[in-house]
């Protein structure tokens, strides 16, 4: 009966809910706040953001220059994501002092750690600018002169809008140009490391769990905003105190079930919601097979090495994240888009589009403009794609790219600055390269000849010469570059003057990064390719403007812009295909179901376990009123159907109340073509459960004094 019955929720459930698709504007949120009633919001869009009252904007931050993160103590205590704080922990870490390996935890605010370069973002407003952005623009107006007008316009406004005050402010453009928002921020640059688990709690499960559901990633970090005496942003300085934002969130204990409305409050980068089936094709079938083959020759590379030494692990961590990020995303986007025929649904949006627009002189030539414009920027896109992911993919030919420049400057005391940056940075990479040499070199060879066979790098020889020719002509370049020889290189730039140039111009390796650009140089190409790109730009501001007269009834979201977005949702479970269904939640025991004392992603610390066998939970655990007798579970993490990109890390993953959930991290994997194309029934974003976090600082790391700054509500 009991089941019976859950069937029948469930599918009424099914049927109510929505599609979820969208990211919205804080601004413009009361447009949507009848359906986020609907769905089971609780408290109001004026709640959410007001430019009058502290209101729940006020805790959220941009995050560095691509994460969110939020204010939960009022002594600005900030939580973003393990991998947010990544790179700053990687800084602080040494093979001594292993904070990435062990975790950091300040146990007061003396040994909280600055991190020059870090800061983040507060909203102070926004406001809709279209109208004084665009003043002077006329249809008539050229491309050319529009930018111009546009950006004097811009100028003056953000001007006038900060002046006598700290704030800055910036305009983007939404939907294409169509419309102009201002944001006014306030930046604060003091801010310092306060927590962060070990890497086999934060970044559990590693990059073989990436994208991946049931996931188990205690993927989270603190730090803490620092301010001068009058609570505004100060540079770094010892006297300054802990920032006291206007509102932080409160945390919620009650814990999630499916079904329960959530909404996530961040700065998702990018999406490509409105391109035409064209760009699909090329980014999904013609770019991210070529961007994932490549990066699949360099992750072998530096995973092999990885698994060797502590020292290499710690050398390559971050490069690898960022690589294997990528690679493993853009496999399940094609995926994705294929199996959701993507290409052909767009092909049928646009003969509907042109059916509307037949008789519209303004919208008549709009797709078949598109269709021609892509035609002219496929070829060189791809060519930028090899450029990139290939030529690029090696620290060789990073560093070749650096000598060019020095043999391309003649004045004499600039090159002299060049000589001595140059040394600097040979100091650091020649520290550790009979190490490095070999896996550099092997990434440099195999780029290269995938490159050369697929036609993009004929300079080397043409295709009767055969792979084993190339691949050892490649060896003969690495090794015979003085590039990769210190005492040969030291002596050269000991000696450096502008004569020397035409030496280094010689250098095998200068000398193929010289014909690897040679696209840089070819005029026409970057002629063409520039037209293609800003008739694009034009034809989709076109086009997106055609869209929403066409279907007046439809609320348009506007792609991501790296600007404050409300997404909201469920939380749902899913079927990720045939015969498979994903429970919305997982648990510590997950964990222990993956660990493996082998595999460095997948260590459980004897600490975590023995906190599991005693399921020693305090306040955290979870206890099902049906198995009372099991005794408490340990939550770890939940996905609901909120509509999300990069740059949400870390964003708060929100109740119905307006309280804190939990923190987004992720996407599945199946659904992460929802860049291009949202699908309800696969979309899903994946959030850290708040209490496995408190869970980890007071119980596992004995932190709880950052508990305490908390407000939890039970
Ligand atoms: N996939 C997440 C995001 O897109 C997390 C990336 C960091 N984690 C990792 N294992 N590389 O950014
Ligand atoms: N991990 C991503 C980030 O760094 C979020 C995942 C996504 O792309 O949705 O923003």
């Amino acid at each position: 009966m009991k089941k019976l019955l859950t069937i029948i929720i469930m599918s009424a459930m099914a049927v109510s809910a929505l599609a979820d698709e969208g990211m919205w504007i804080p601004m413009l949120l009361g447009r949507n706040e009848a359906d986020m009633k609907k769905a089971g919001m609780r408290i109001s869009a004026k709640d959410i953001y007001d430019i009058n009252n502290a209101c729940l904007k006020d805790a959220i931050l941009l995050f560095g220059g691509g994460c969110t993160g939020e204010f939960v103590s009022n002594e600005g205590l900030l939580l973003t994501n393990h991998h947010c704080g990544y790179s700053y922990i990687v800084k602080h870490s040494t093979v001594e002092h292993d904070y990435l390996t062990n975790g950091f935890w300040a146990m007061n605010r003396t040994e909280e750690i600055p991190c020059p370069g870090l800061s983040v973002t507060r909203l102070v407003r926004m406001e809709d600018v279209t109208s004084r952005v665009l003043e002077g623009v006329t249809p008539q107006t050229s491309e050319g002169e529009r930018a111009t007008i546009i950006e004097g316009n811009i100028n003056k406004i953000t001007d006038e809008a900060v002046k006598g005050t700290h704030y800055k402010a910036i305009i983007k453009p939404f939907y294409y140009g169509n419309q102009y928002f201002m944001y006014v921020n306030e930046i604060f640059t003091d801010v310092r490391l306060v927590g962060a688990p070990p890497s086999n709690i934060g970044k559990f499960g590693g990059d073989t769990d990436n994208w991946m559901w049931p996931r188990h990633t205690g993927d989270f970090s603190m730090f803490r905003v620092y301010a001068g005496s009058d609570n505004k942003p100060a540079p770094y300085s010892a006297d300054n105190k802990p920032y006291k934002p206007l509102k932080h969130l409160e945390i919620s204990l009650k814990g999630i079930k499916e079904g329960d409305f959530t909404f996530v409050f961040g700065y998702p980068g990018t999406t490509q919601r409105y391109v035409t089936s064209d760009a699909v094709e090329l980014a999904a079938n013609i770019e991210n097979p070529i961007r994932i083959d490549l990066r699949t020759i360099r992750l072998k590379h530096y995973n092999n090495a990885m698994n060797q030494s502590a020292g290499q692990r710690l050398k390559y961590a971050s490069r690898v994240a960022s690589i294997a990020n990528g690679w493993k995303k853009w496999q399940g986007e094609t995926q994705g888009i294929n199996r959701l025929h993507g290409v052909d649904k767009k092909k049928e949006f646009e003969r509907s589009f042109q059916q509307w627009a037949n008789d519209k002189a303004e919208y008549r030539d709009v797709l078949p403009q598109l269709h021609q414009a892509y035609d002219k920027l496929r070829p060189i896109e791809v060519e930028l794609t090899y450029f990139s992911e290939a030529v690029r993919a090696s620290d060789f030919m990073g560093r070749a790219q650096s000598y060019l420049r020095l043999a391309n400057e003649d004045n004499e005391s600039e090159a002299a600055k060049l000589v001595s940056s140059l040394k600097e940075a040979n100091n650091q990479y020649f520290s550790d390269f009979n190490l490095h040499t070999a896996v550099d070199r092997a990434i440099f060879v195999e780029t290269f000849v995938y490159m050369w066979k697929a036609g993009y790098a004929t300079y080397l020889g043409d295709a009767a010469l055969g792979t084993d020719a190339i691949k050892a002509k490649l060896e003969k370049i690495y090794d015979g570059s003085m590039l990769n020889d210190k005492e040969k290189l030291r002596k050269f730039l000991d000696g450096y003057n502008t004569g020397k140039a035409n030496k280094l111009k010689d250098d095998p390796g200068v000398k193929l990064y010289d014909q690897a650009i040679s696209i840089a140089r070819d005029a026409e190409k970057i002629a063409s390719y520039g037209k293609a790109y800003a008739d694009i730009q034009r034809l989709m501001r076109s086009y997106v403007k055609g869209m929403m007269e066409m279907q007046p009834d439809v609320n348009f979201f506007p792609d991501a812009n790296l600007t404050l977005r409300v997404a909201y949702g469920h939380v749902e479970g899913f079927r990720p295909r045939d015969g498979v269904y994903y429970k919305p939640y997982s648990t510590l025991q997950g964990i222990m179901e993956k660990e493996n004392p082998d595999i460095y992603d997948y260590v459980v610390e004897p600490k975590l376990k023995s906190l599991y066998y005693r399921q020693d939970y305090g306040r955290y655990g979870l206890l099902d009123p049906a198995n009372r007798a099991a005794g408490p579970d340990m939550p770890v993490g939940f996905i609901a159907t909120n509509h999300t990109t990069g740059g949400n890390s870390g964003s708060p993953v929100l109740d119905a109340d307006g309280r804190l959930i939990g923190l987004n991290f992720d996407r599945c994997w199946e659904g992460t073509m929802s860049d291009l194309l949202f699908d309800p029934d696969y979309c899903r974003n994946i959030c850290l459960d708040i209490r496995y976090c408190l869970f980890i600082i007071d119980k596992f790391a004995g932190a709880k004094h950052l508990v305490d700054e908390m407000t939890l509500i039970d």
